[in-house]
């Protein structure tokens, strides 16, 4: 095997171009929640820095997210480095004595629970938090050494899939000894600023209410260089510019059947997404619900004012022009332009606000301005009519609403839709079996009594009322599939290789009915390893190793089809950074997985064995990306992913995710951009954008659809209003299909209404293919569809529902089954003899694949 990776371990100059791409961006993802003047801190002194993440920043999610990275720059490093004095080193090292007997104790936990069931420590990890390390009281000692009055504090949390998080102490909420050193903190120091090194929504009623507290930033967790980005907006080299892309609720109980979600109601075999479409602000704003922080809200080092310009209509398109200025004296800042919409009253059920399009300034120096554009489609108005059913945009009047934050708008214009537009009927597909048990949340109407005085005052003063022009919005006729032909082999005598089909001497379809069914089949399964044990299957990828998968290499030879390399993100490559092979190229056992889960090289490896290094970038994860409200940085980031996929050799990023924030303990969230379904898809498109300008490198938007539970991820099933599918979940993907046209498709795991999405015909050839027109390829998520669920880490007994079948994978249209095994490929030939598949079904998919390849080329 001839590796990419290096020879040395010497920094590349690849590598520190990307850190300061990122250093030099990532500071607009840091939301800024509360500031009474005390940030920046200009002038770098003496502070003293406590919390769980001051040494052990969190830089990223668990699990599949991780991104293993060269060296971590952690918050007190960061700080350090920007000429801060930290002046609490004591208190540190206790904490760093209880953070290391904690971990020692759960690795081993992890490795004993994996030795007993006979199951891969990777799935005993997934599924076994470690406990929060006691933490240290911070003391009058501790004061003593510290001598200086500003203190800062670091709230981390990490998550990681195959688990929830719990709505518990350590987690959702502050331990009692993070309660106990905050009032310790303000008591004791003159200026205190907290920290928030968290992926998703933590509790924080208690904190924003706190005496004595001066400064909160939400960090987020944004990848190899926390501690700098951290210490760039500490100091105000940055300002930090983003804006929530979540509602943050007084508590937790405010969030829609929140004691219902995952484990919480003892049922994780079946989820009822009984909120329908009322899911984050849309939930919060219509039913009346005081979030503590909105969505889209964010501060900054200084201050702005907005002045709308304009409202007008082109083409297809609203553009609203906003004069944005910069009040303040001292710094420079960035702001974002929020523009949502109140849809008319009348037979459709609306959400009291949506988001139509949004805008982020350039950086505005004191006293300047800048004139914004923010544009978006009339399609952002339209939404789904069960009746039909159809995609439609009602008539009646729209209120647009321009602002800073879901909840700091003013009405600037009224926009008529004389007649509703019909853009396209669909088939009644995805339809829930189980729909009886439940009837979707309903708008009571009462958010919209709560804001009416101060929306009839400016609906009264707004003068910007006409009716659009939607003669040119687009109606397609959606024609789904129908029984498609099998191709015959019409170049007998003839070898034909990819190279013929790239030369223009054969069709794909020439090219796949030349395959048996036997090799058809081997086409759709990944590179498998037929004696699959513990630690290689993570390692099944052996071009580049630390990649999530592999193509079959089969046809490498006669039909000169190469292997494609899928390797994770969102946040980043996931590779192995570190690994060994022989002289001749066979790779050697051992290195790093993720997290905790290293494989330490084995002490048999050959002294003449030759060590290969492949550093990543970690960028931030996808939560806070999406918080820089920022499409260009997410889509210059992705570029930076798509040329380091280059120089190591992975041709498909595993990534971006773009599940739905539905309810905030959701393990995965910090994979996902929001809860918002239109932020969600422009940031996917912006990401795919990126990485797809480095040619034959593609993404692979995950999860279709609706894997918004970790805990029993494999087998559960999501129950979902074809209503909330579609303008809720769905939508996203929708919005990334079309603007951006992903490479790659992953479905997840889980089962939506009733059927594994891996085997749900509507959901990927009805809707993705044939109403979206997708054309790239769809795989499995990992194991899907493997046989030995007991292996995976599930009690076969106690499951309700079976795995995805292999047979089903292709009829419905998910290509490729990752990262496969031997029984896929069996299962698709008998099913293809007992006539219980098509061999069109099954070439189908092959050509799937090798427009695939092609792409990658
Ligand atoms: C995750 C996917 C990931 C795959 C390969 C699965 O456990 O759900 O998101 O891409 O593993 O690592």
């Amino acid at each position: 095997m001839d590796f990419l990776a290096k020879t040395s371990d010497a920094i590349t100059e690849m590598e520190i171009r990307h850190l300061n791409t990122v250093r030099e961006l990532a500071g607009e993802c840091l939301v800024l929640l509360e500031n009474d003047g005390t940030l920046p801190l200009r002038i770098p002194g003496r502070i003293a820095l406590y919390g769980n993440g001051a040494r052990h920043t969190v830089k990223g999610g668990g699990g599949s997210g991780e991104v293993n990275t060269r060296n971590d720059v952690n918050i007190c490093d960061g700080l350090e480095a920007a000429g801060f004095e930290i002046a609490s080193r004591g208190w540190l090292d206790r904490y760093d004595a209880s953070y290391d007997a904690t971990i020692a104790e759960y690795i081993s936990k992890v490795e004993a629970t994996a030795e007993e069931r006979g199951v891969p420590v990777t799935s005993v990890y997934f599924e076994m938090a470690p406990e929060a390390p006691v933490m240290p009281d911070i003391t009058e000692d501790d004061c003593a050494e510290a001598a200086c009055d500003t203190a800062i504090f670091v709230i981390s949390r990490d998550s990681t899939e195959g688990r929830d998080r719990t709505p518990t102490k350590g987690d959702y909420y502050l331990t009692d000894e993070e309660d106990r050193n905050l009032d310790f903190l303000s008591d004791h120091f003159e200026k205190v600023i907290v920290l928030l090194n968290v992926g998703a929504v933590i509790d924080m009623a208690k904190l924003k209410h706190r005496p004595g507290i001066n400064s909160i930033l939400l960090v987020g967790q944004v990848g190899n260089l926390t501690g700098d980005i951290v210490a760039d907006c500490i100091s105000g080299k940055v300002n930090p510019s983003g804006k929530l892309v979540d509602t943050w609720a007084r508590a937790y109980e405010d969030y829609p059947f929140a004691n219902e979600y995952s484990s919480l109601n003892g049922n994780t075999d079946d989820e009822f997404y009984k909120e329908g479409i009322y899911v984050g602000y849309r939930y919060f704003d219509s039913f009346g619900i005081m979030p503590l922080y909105p969505f889209g809200y964010g501060k900054s080092y200084t201050t702005f004012t907005n002045e709308v310009l304009s409202v007008t209509q082109e083409g297809t398109d609203i553009k609203i022009w906003v004069k944005v200025t910069n009040t303040g004296s001292e710094f420079a800042g960035k702001q974002v332009i929020q523009v949502y919409f109140s849809a008319p009253e009348g037979k459709m059920d609306r959400p009291y606000q949506e988001l139509a399009g949004y805008a982020k300034t350039d950086l505005i120096y004191p006293g300047e301005s800048m004139n914004l554009e923010v544009s978006f489609p009339i399609d952002n108005f339209a939404c789904f009519d069960e009746d039909y059913p159809a995609k439609v945009i009602p008539q009646g009047e729209y209120i647009i609403r321009v602002g800073t934050s879901s909840r700091e708008t003013r009405i600037e214009a009224v926009l008529t839709i004389a007649d509703t537009v019909v853009k396209e009927k669909y088939d009644r597909i995805l339809e829930d079996d189980a729909r009886y048990l439940f009837e979707d949340l309903k708008n009571p109407g009462t958010g919209k009594l709560a804001h009416q005085a101060v929306d009839q005052a400016q609906l009264a003063a707004c003068s910007r009322r006409f009716t659009l022009d939607v003669s040119r919005v687009r109606r397609s006729i959606i024609r789904y599939r129908g029984v498609s032909e099998t191709h015959m082999d019409q170049r007998q005598g003839e070898t034909l290789t990819l190279g013929s089909v790239i030369g223009r001497n054969a069709g794909v379809a020439e090219f796949v009915a030349q395959f048996s069914l036997e090799e058809l089949a081997e086409l759709l399964v990944g590179n498998y390893i037929r004696d699959i044990d513990e630690d290689e299957i993570f390692s099944a990828a052996m071009h580049v190793p630390g990649a999530a998968a592999e193509t079959t290499s089969l046809f490498e030879g006669k039909r000169r089809i190469p292997v494609l390399v899928l390797a994770d993100g969102p946040a980043g490559l996931r590779l192995q950074p570190h690994f060994k092979a022989t002289r001749n190229g066979d790779l050697l056992r051992g290195g790093e997985v993720f997290g905790f889960n290293k494989n330490p090289f084995p002490e048999d490896t050959p002294a003449d064995a030759i060590d290969y290094y492949q550093y990543c970038t970690m960028i931030p994860a996808a939560t806070a990306l999406a918080s820089s409200w920022n499409l260009n940085l997410i889509e210059q980031l992705g570029h930076l992913v798509g040329e380091e996929m280059e120089e190591y050799g992975v041709h498909l990023w595993l990534a971006p995710g773009m599940n739905i924030h539905r309810n905030p303990l959701c393990g995965r969230n910090f994979e996902y951009y929001s809860e918002d379904p239109l932020v969600t898809g422009l940031c996917a498109a912006a990401d795919t954008k990126g990485v797809q300008s480095v040619d034959g490198k593609g993404v692979t938007i995950k999860h279709f659809a609706c894997n918004n539970q970790e805990d029993n991820r494999m087998f559960c099933n999501s129950h979902v209003s074809v209503r909330a599918l579609r303008d809720i979940y769905l939508r996203g993907f929708e919005i990334a299909v079309k603007l951006a046209q992903p490479f790659c498709v992953m479905a997840s795991y889980n089962l939506l209404n009733g059927i594994h999405t891996a085997n749900n015909y509507e959901l990927l050839q009805s809707v993705l293919r044939d109403e979206w027109d997708y054309e790239g390829l769809v795989m499995t998520d990992w194991f899907s569809s493997y046989e030995d669920v007991e292996f995976l880490g599930y009690d076969e007994k106690a499951l309700k529902y079976p795995p995805a079948f292999s047979r089903l994978c292709v009829y419905a249209g998910c290509d490729m089954q990752m990262p496969g095994c031997e029984k896929n490929a069996r299962d698709i030939v008998t099913a293809v003899n007992h006539g219980r598949l098509t061999l069109s079904d099954v070439q189908n998919a092959a050509m799937n694949f090798v427009r695939l390849v092609i792409k990658c080329l």
